[in-house]
């Protein structure tokens, strides 16, 4: 443990009142439902192993198809969600398990026809049907969770079905597919057709030959000839190869915005979907997130400072969406390349939440939860007080968490154990000061 001296000086570093005064921080900001996913969808992007910005060019395709159509508001924000989400069920998946995440082609069309070249024996063939099948019903799983309307998760249960109802075990043919459902379908393998490295001016020329292409067979042949004709307009290829394509749609605030409450929610289903992929048992980073917004209080941090921490907290391996699965799970030791790839996680995260109105501070903090007080830390080697208080709280609780709950490596400790060995961190892995208030919030009482 520190000395008191030792004690008082760290404390004058991290909580010296002045840098908590909260003056240009705001608390959990007010955003809307489409802002949040919006962004987030940078993550999903990442666990489909997609260029950046897929999930929203999607979204713009079928929300300019749906408004041509004339399609009423509400069925209009049901493609957008639906298109943002389609390939969350990814994120609790391992894309290079799957050797069709990246096709030259969907894979609807490539279910459709014949088995793509780099799927060579009969069970690779048989485990990416299952891995179709799978990510389309977890994805439509967790919309429901988040509250979404039935059609948003029905659109993303069929987003690899063809019009003639091959593809996905279970997809309905035609017309007994719900238009939304369709529309999505149709944005998704568009984009996924523009997403080579042909430029622009030479898909502007090609893009309504490839949807005619698909038509009666992999798309609504009416919809693929209106989305044809949407496509030899200008205006529709200068919307989406515009840079702030995905600030514009989050402007739209489809869904409202929500208030405080429903944000945790709807990040803790999120919270929940990570605890998947990194082989965690669901629950524990709300869990976690909560203690981090009890040790706020308890470093005297204000309310709207220790929401803004129970926000981060939620999100704070969002980036782990962007690292195999397999490694996050591995019960040994990673190889330096493995560790490399888990090491860009705090990265990714920070990009992501750093494109969210209000979250700058929050993204920072989760951009630093590895980083330790004695410079060895992760991704930038800061040291001392260079490390976020909040970071370290979130590193903290995530620590507690992890050693006081099985792993599939190890039983879980009683927390007087973890607690001794939290305190063998002081001074280097988290600052004296802080671990000390955090063992007052959370412990140590064995049950
Ligand atoms: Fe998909
Ligand atoms: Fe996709
Ligand atoms: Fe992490």
């Amino acid at each position: 443990m520190a000395s008191k001296a030792q004690i008082q000086t760290v404390k004058a570093d991290f909580l010296d009142p002045s840098l908590y005064e909260d003056t240009g921080l705001s608390g959990v900001p007010r955003l809307s439902r489409g802002a949040v996913i919006g962004a987030l969808s940078r993550a999903f992007d990442l666990a489909e192993g997609r260029k950046p910005g897929h999930a929203q060019r999607v979204a713009y395709i079928g929300v300019y198809l749906a408004s041509d159509l004339g399609l009423e508001a509400g069925r209009i924000e049901e493609v957008f969600f639906a298109s943002l989400l389609h390939d969350i069920g990814m994120a609790v998946m391992d894309p290079v398990a799957v050797p069709m995440v990246k096709p030259s082609r969907h894979w609807g069309s490539n279910v459709r026809r014949s088995k793509p070249a780099d799927v060579t024996s009969r069970s690779g063939w048989v485990e990416v049907i299952d891995a179709i099948a799978r990510h389309c019903e977890t994805g439509a799983e967790v919309a429901r969770r988040m509250g979404f309307a039935e059609a948003v998760a029905r659109a993303v249960l069929g987003h690899h079905d063809c019009w003639d109802g091959s593809g996905r075990p279970g997809a309905t043919p035609g017309p007994a597919t719900p238009l939304v459902s369709r529309i999505v379908a149709l944005a998704d393998r568009f984009e996924t057709l523009l997403d080579g490295d042909a430029p622009p001016l030479v898909l502007r020329r090609s893009g309504p030959d490839l949807l005619r292409d698909m038509a009666g067979q992999e798309l609504d042949p009416e919809l693929a000839e209106r989305m044809a004709a949407i496509a030899s307009r200008d205006d529709f290829w200068l919307g989406l190869y515009d840079h702030d394509l995905g600030a514009g749609l989050m402007a739209l605030n489809y869904g409202g915005v929500l208030a405080r409450d429903e944000l945790f929610d709807l990040l803790g289903v999120l919270a929940d979907v990570i605890d998947v992929r990194n082989g965690r048992s669901e629950g524990s980073g709300r869990r976690v997130a909560d203690l981090a917004r009890k040790v706020a209080l308890h470093c005297d941090m204000t309310e709207r400072r220790a929401d803004l921490l129970k926000v981060a907290t939620l999100l704070h391996d969002i980036g782990t969406l962007g690292v195999p699965a397999r490694y996050l799970r591995k019960p040994d030791i990673l190889s330096v390349d493995e560790m490399s790839a888990v090491q860009m996680h705090p990265v990714y995260a920070r990009d992501i939440l750093g494109e969210i109105p209000g979250l700058g501070a929050a993204a920072w903090w989760v951009g630093c939860h590895h980083e330790r007080v004695d410079g060895k830390g992760y991704p930038g080697m800061l040291e001392g007080s260079e490390v976020p208080a909040e970071a370290q709280i979130i590193g903290m609780c995530e620590t507690f968490d992890a050693l006081t709950n099985d792993r599939p490596y190890r039983r879980a400790l009683p927390r007087s154990e973890a607690f001794e060995i939290m305190r063998g961190l002081a001074g280097n892995r988290f600052d004296p000061y802080l671990l000390a208030r955090f063992e007052s919030v959370a412990g140590p009482f064995d049950a």
